[in-house]
C-alpha cells in the first residue's frame, strides 16, 4: 500500500526525531501528544535540530520551511490518527499505556492503516495481539538521535504479513534509513547486544576495575565507539537501560542478563543520566 500520511504518537526524544525525519522525507505528519506544552516542546526541538542542519548546509532554509509546513499537531489520538496510512507509536515504554493506545488506534484508524511501535524491547507479538490487525502490526525501532543514526530495526511479530513488512522496509528506505529485518525476541538485536555491554561496564565500575572516564576511554579509543558505554548509558537513561536488562533477564531466563546491582542502586537514587542532571557523569 502507499503511505503519504504518518501519525506519530509521543513528542519525546524519539517521537520528535521520527516526526522530523518523516516530514523531511516528504510525508505529511501529524504529531500527537497529551497536551499542548508537550507538543510545543517537541516542535521547538524539531525546529532547532532543523536550524542546525541549515547552519551545516545539509539542507536549505526552504527545505526547513517545507518540512515544518508538513507537520501538524493534535492532542486527540482519535482526530490525529483517523486519516493516517501509518501510525508510529513512540509513547512511554509501559505495556499498559501502549496497549491502551493501540486499542484506541485499532478502533479509529482506517482498516488499511499499518500500526507500528518504536518500542525498544516490548514484544511486538504481544502488542499486536491486543488489536484485530496483527497482520498490519510491526516494530520500527529508531535510534537516538533519529536524524543522525542510519539504522531502523524492523521487527516482525508472529503474525506480521509479508505485505506489511515490504511496505515498512520501503518506507524506512525513503526516510533515509537502512532497515534490518529482525524476528521478535527480547531486546531484538540492538539491545540484546548493546545493553549487556553497558551492564558489564557498570559491573566494572562497581568492582573498582577502573574509573568511569577510563572505562569509556577504553571503548572509545580501543574499539572506536563514538561514546563510551557509561556516557551512552547516561544518554539513553539509566532507567531505560535497567528496564531493558530486566526484559532480557525475564524473557530469556539466563542469569548472564542479570542487571548490575549498581545500576539498580543508581536508578533507585534517581541518578538517571542526562535527563536528571546526574548519572555516571554530572550535567
Ligand atoms: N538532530 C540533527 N543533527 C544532529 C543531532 C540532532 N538531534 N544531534 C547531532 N547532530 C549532528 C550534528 O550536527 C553533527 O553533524 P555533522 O557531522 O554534519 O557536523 C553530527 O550529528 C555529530 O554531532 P556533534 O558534532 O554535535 O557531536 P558528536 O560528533 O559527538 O556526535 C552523536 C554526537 C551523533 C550523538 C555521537 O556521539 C554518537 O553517534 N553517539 C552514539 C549514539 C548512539 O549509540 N545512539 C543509539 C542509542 S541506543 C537507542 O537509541 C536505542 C534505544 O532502544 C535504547
Amino acid at each position: 500500500m502507499s503511505i503519504t500520511h504518518i501519525t506519530v504518537i509521543g513528542g519525546g526524544t524519539m517521537g520528535n526525531g521520527i516526526t522530523h525525519v518523516a516530514a523531511q522525507s516528504g510525508f505529511t505528519v501529524t504529531l500527537v501528544d497529551v497536551n499542548d506544552a508537550a507538543l510545543e516542546r517537541a516542535m521547538k526541538t524539531i525546529t532547532s535540530n532543523l536550524e542546525r542542519q541549515v547552519k551545516k548546509e545539509t539542507i536549505s532554509a526552504d527545505d526547513m520551511k517545507a518540512t515544518l509546513a508538513r507537520i501538524s499537531t493534535s492532542t486527540s489520538l482519535e482526530q490525529g490518527a483517523s486519516n493516517a496510512d501509518l501510525v508510529i507509536e513512540a509513547a512511554s515504554e509501559r505495556m499498559e499505556i501502549k496497549r491502551q493506545i493501540f486499542a484506541t488506534l485499532d478502533a479509529v484508524c482506517k482498516p488499511t492503516a499499518i500500526l507500528a511501535s518504536n518500542t525498544s524491547s516490548i514484544s511486538i507479538t504481544e502488542l499486536a495481539g491486543g488489536t484485530k490487525r496483527a497482520d498490519k502490526f510491526i516494530g520500527m525501532h529508531f535510534f537516538n538521535p533519529v536524524p543522525v543514526m542510519k539504522l531502523c530495526e524492523i521487527i516482525r511479530g508472529l503474525a506480521t504479513s509479508d505485505d506489511t513488512y515490504a511496505t515498512i522496509k520501503a518506507l524506512a528506505e525513503t526516510m533515509g534509513k537502512v532497515p534490518v529485518e529482525v524476528q521478535d525476541y527480547p531486546g531484538f538485536i540492538s539491545n540484546r547486544i548493546l545493553m549487556p555491554m553497558i551492564n558489564e561496564a557498570v559491573y566494572c565500575v562497581m568492582e573498582g576495575i577502573a574509573s568511569v572516564e577510563d572505562i569509556d576511554t577504553v571503548m572509545k579509543l580501543g574499539m572506536a565507539h563514538p561514546m563510551g558505554p557509561l556516557t551512552l548509558a547516561d544518554f539513553i537513561g539509566l532507567d531505560v537501560c535497567l528496564s531493558i536488562m530486566e526484559v532480557l533477564h525475564n524473557g530469556l531466563g539466563d542469569s548472564k542478563y542479570r542487571p548490575c546491582p549498581l545500576l539498580r542502586k543508581m536508578v533507585a537514587a534517581g541518578h538517571l543520566g542526562r535527563k536528571s542532571g546526574k548519572g555516571f557523569y554530572a550535567y
